[in-house]
């Protein structure tokens, strides 16, 4: 790796170069304006690219990322871009994707301290602290992964009660509310039926996008303990 990072700059000019030569004028009909039809929020981590993960150009998903897609009632950034989104850019959708194994909610979950970073992981510890019998009852291969789906299911519910999600739909503008998770396994993303389309919506969502997350979490505990288990089948 060079200081300069000519490497970069090099892949950047075949890109661009490859990008024109397959549609001739993409960029410079992005050059006055952007119209994204999706906002992202997801997690910082490099292994979770959003354009890449759904196949989207330049121009056709606005994102946002932080570590563990958190959406934090007084992130003035994280707000900054959801009020963007909604008000100028108007997209028809807003995705919190949280992704398996995530560094963070592993932190979180595990009292793992890292520094500065503990403090915005807080914030996964309450939801954590929120579910703490459901995910001690669960097998300990599985409780991060668990945390991982709660933790979406909780930021998507605060992006519905953000002050801009809820004056739109107060309004009558068409924003919908999506929770996923993106498997770093195997490349997927699974919907975890967190959608909603206004706030009378909301609370019955979360209650059932919650409650599948626990029954599929109970069903994995049971097979995870009959696995570590092999011999009390014969028994
Ligand atoms: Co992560």
């Amino acid at each position: 790796m060079s200081t300069d990072l000519q490497e970069l700059f090099q892949s950047n000019r075949q890109w661009a170069a490859a990008t024109e030569a397959r549609e001739p004028g993409f960029f410079t009909r992005l050059l006055n304006q952007q119209s994204p039809q999706y906002l992202w929020i997801g997690c910082a981590d490099s292994r979770v690219p959003a354009n890449d993960l759904v196949g989207l150009l330049p121009g056709e998903l606005f994102v946002h990322r932080n570590v563990a897609n958190l959406l934090v009632h007084s992130d003035l950034n994280a707000l900054s871009v959801v009020q963007y989104a909604v008000d100028a850019l108007q997209v028809s959708h807003i995705i919190v994707v949280g992704h398996s194994n995530c560094g963070g909610v592993r932190a979180a979950m595990t009292n793992q301290r890292a520094g500065l970073v503990d403090n915005w992981l807080r914030h996964v510890q309450d939801v954590r602290d929120a579910h703490e019998g459901f995910l001690a009852g669960l097998h300990e291969s599985l409780q991060v992964n668990a945390l991982v789906e709660l933790n979406v299911l909780e930021q998507a519910r605060n992006v519905c009660r953000t002050t801009v999600v809820s004056d739109a739909w107060h309004r009558g503008q068409s924003v919908v509310v999506h929770g996923w998770v993106y498997g770093l396994h195997n490349g997927l993303l699974e919907d975890l039926k967190i959608t909603a389309t206004s706030a009378d919506e909301v609370g019955l969502a979360y209650d059932t996008a919650l409650a599948l997350v626990k029954q599929r979490y109970r069903q994995l505990t049971v097979l995870a303990g009959a696995a570590a288990m092999p011999s009390a089948a014969g028994a």
